[in-house]
C-alpha cells in the first residue's frame, strides 16, 4: 500500500464500457480540435497513389465515392441492423470524426469483426484506404469540404484524437489484439484496465522490468498519462482468442493448487489491479512465477505477495498451474 498511485486506481472501479464511454467524451473535451479536409499526420502514402475503380475522379484525393464500394461488400452484411450504417454518408462522417473508424478498421484491424468471413475478404489496401479517407477528415465527394453531420450515426462531431490510435498501434505488432504471436508475450485483450495501467505505471517508474526482451520500460516512458489510460482501456474492451488445447496434467492435484489462487486471481475475485490469468500464454505464465520466485519481478500493490506465493511452487507445479490457466476460457470459473 505504498504506491502514491493507489487513489488513482480507484477511478477504475467502474465497468469498461463506461470506461470507454467516458474516455471517449473526455477526448472530445479536451483534445478537440479542427482539423476537417486536412490529411492526418501519419499517411503512409499520398492519396494521390491509391485509386479505386468506383468514384475516383482524377488525383483530387480520396472520397466516400471510393470508399463507399468497400463498406458496401465488406461491412454491411453485419451493418444493416448494426450501428453505424456505412452507406450513409453522414453516420460514416460521424465515426471518422469520434475515431472508431479507424481505430477499429486500420488500427487494431478488430473490424471487420474478427472471425467473419469479411474479415478474411478485406486487404490489407482498402483497410489503408479507409485510414487515407480518414486522415482526410472523410469528405464526400473528391475535394469536397468536410461539414459536420446532422443526425449522424451516434458518434460525437468531434474530430479524432489522433494520439489515441497511435499510442494503441504502439502495442499491436507485439501484443495483438486477440492474441500474441510470441507465447513469452502476454496477451492483454480482456485483461482488466486498472491492471495494464498499473503495469504501465511500474514499468514506467522501473518498479518492474521486463523479463522476455526489456523494451517494456521504454515503451511506458514514452506514453502520456492519457495515453496510458487509453490503451487500457481499448485493450480491456477487446475480446481475446478463445484458447485451445488439452490439459495434458493431474486435474485433481492443479484444481487443489488453484484454491491457493482463486481468491484473487479466478474472473470474479480479485480488484481492479488483480490480473486475469484465463487465457494468458502458458510461457509467460512461467516466466513470471519464476519471476516472482527469483525475485526479479517484485510486486508493489500487493507488497510482497506474490512472490511469497511462488516461493514454494516446484517447476511441475508451475508448468501444470501454468498450462491450465492457459486453457482457461475468458470468464470462466476456477475449478
Ligand atoms: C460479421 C459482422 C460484421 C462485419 C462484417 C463488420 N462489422 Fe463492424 N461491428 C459488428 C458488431 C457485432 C459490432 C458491435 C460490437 C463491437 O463493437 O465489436 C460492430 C461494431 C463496429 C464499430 C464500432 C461501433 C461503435 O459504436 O463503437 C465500428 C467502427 C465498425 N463495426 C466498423 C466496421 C467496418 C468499417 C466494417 C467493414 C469494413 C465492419 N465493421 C464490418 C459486426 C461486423
Ligand atoms: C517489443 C514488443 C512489445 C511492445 C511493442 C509492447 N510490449 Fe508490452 N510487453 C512485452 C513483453 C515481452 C512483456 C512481458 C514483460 C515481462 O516479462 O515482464 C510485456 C508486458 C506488458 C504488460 C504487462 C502485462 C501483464 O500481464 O502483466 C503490459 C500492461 C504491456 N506490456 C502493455 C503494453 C502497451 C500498452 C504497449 C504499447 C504502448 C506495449 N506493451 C508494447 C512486449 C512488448
Ligand atoms: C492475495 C491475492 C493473490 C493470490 C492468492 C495470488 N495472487 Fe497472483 N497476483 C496477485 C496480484 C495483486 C498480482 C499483480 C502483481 C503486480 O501488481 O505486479 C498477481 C500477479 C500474478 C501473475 C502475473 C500475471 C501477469 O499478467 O503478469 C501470475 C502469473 C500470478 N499472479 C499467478 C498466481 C498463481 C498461480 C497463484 C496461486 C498459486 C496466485 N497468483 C495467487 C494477487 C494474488
Amino acid at each position: 500500500m505504498k504506491s502514491p498511485e493507489k487513489s488513482e486506481m480507484k477511478t477504475w472501479r467502474v465497468s469498461r464500457q463506461m470506461l470507454l464511454s467516458s474516455l471517449l467524451a473526455l477526448w472530445a473535451v479536451t483534445i478537440g480540435q479542427a482539423c476537417g479536409g486536412r490529411p492526418g499526420p501519419h499517411m503512409e502514402v499520398a492519396p494521390e497513389t491509391i485509386k479505386t475503380g468506383a468514384g475516383s475522379s482524377g488525383g483530387s484525393g480520396i472520397s466516400y465515392q471510393d470508399v463507399k464500394p468497400i463498406f458496401e461488400s465488406r461491412c454491411m452484411a453485419c451493418h444493416t441492423n448494426i450501428a453505424p450504417k456505412w452507406t450513409d454518408y453522414n453516420a460514416a462522417l460521424a465515426y471518422v470524426q469520434n475515431g472508431k473508424l479507424k481505430l477499429r478498421v486500420v488500427t487494431l484491424k478488430t473490424m471487420p469483426q474478427v472471425g467473419s468471413p469479411q474479415a478474411s475478404a478485406i486487404t490489407d489496401a482498402e483497410r489503408s484506404l479507409i485510414g487515407q479517407w480518414a486522415d482526410l477528415g472523410g469528405p464526400e465527394f473528391p475535394g469536397s469540404p468536410v461539414e459536420t453531420p446532422v443526425g449522424g450515426g451516434g458518434g460525437t462531431a468531434t474530430p479524432p484524437p489522433t494520439f489515441a490510435w497511435d499510442a494503441a498501434a504502439k502495442c499491436v505488432g507485439c501484443h495483438g489484439t486477440t492474441a500474441t504471436n510470441d507465447p513469452r508475450v502476454p496477451v492483454l485483450a480482456g485483461q482488466r484496465a486498472g491492471y495494464i495501467l498499473a503495469q504501465l505505471q511500474s514499468f514506467r517508474a522501473d518498479r518492474r522490468t521486463d523479463q522476455v526482451m526489456a523494451q517494456m520500460p521504454a515503451i511506458a516512458k514514452s506514453l502520456t498519462d492519457e495515453e496510458m489510460r487509453v490503451v487500457a482501456a481499448i485493450y480491456s474492451n477487446l475480446t481475446p482468442a478463445t484458447p485451445t488445447g488439452t490439459f495434458t496434467g493431474n486435474y485433481d492435484r492443479v484444481r487443489s493448487n488453484l484454491n491457493m489462487c482463486k481468491g484473487c486471481h479466478s474472473p470474479q475475485n480479485g480488484g481492479a489491479n488483480y490480473p486475469f490469468l484465463n487465457g494468458q500464454n502458458k510461457a509467460y505464465l512461467i516466466d513470471q512465477l519464476v519471476a516472482f520466485q527469483q525475485r526479479s519481478r517484485t510486486d508493489y500493490i500487493v507488497s510482497d505477495f506474490m512472490n511469497l506465493m511462488a516461493n514454494d511452487l516446484s517447476a511441475t507445479t508451475i508448468d501444470e498451474l501454468a498450462e491450465y490457466l492457459s486453457l482457461m476460457k475468458q470468464g470462466d470459473q476456477f475449478p
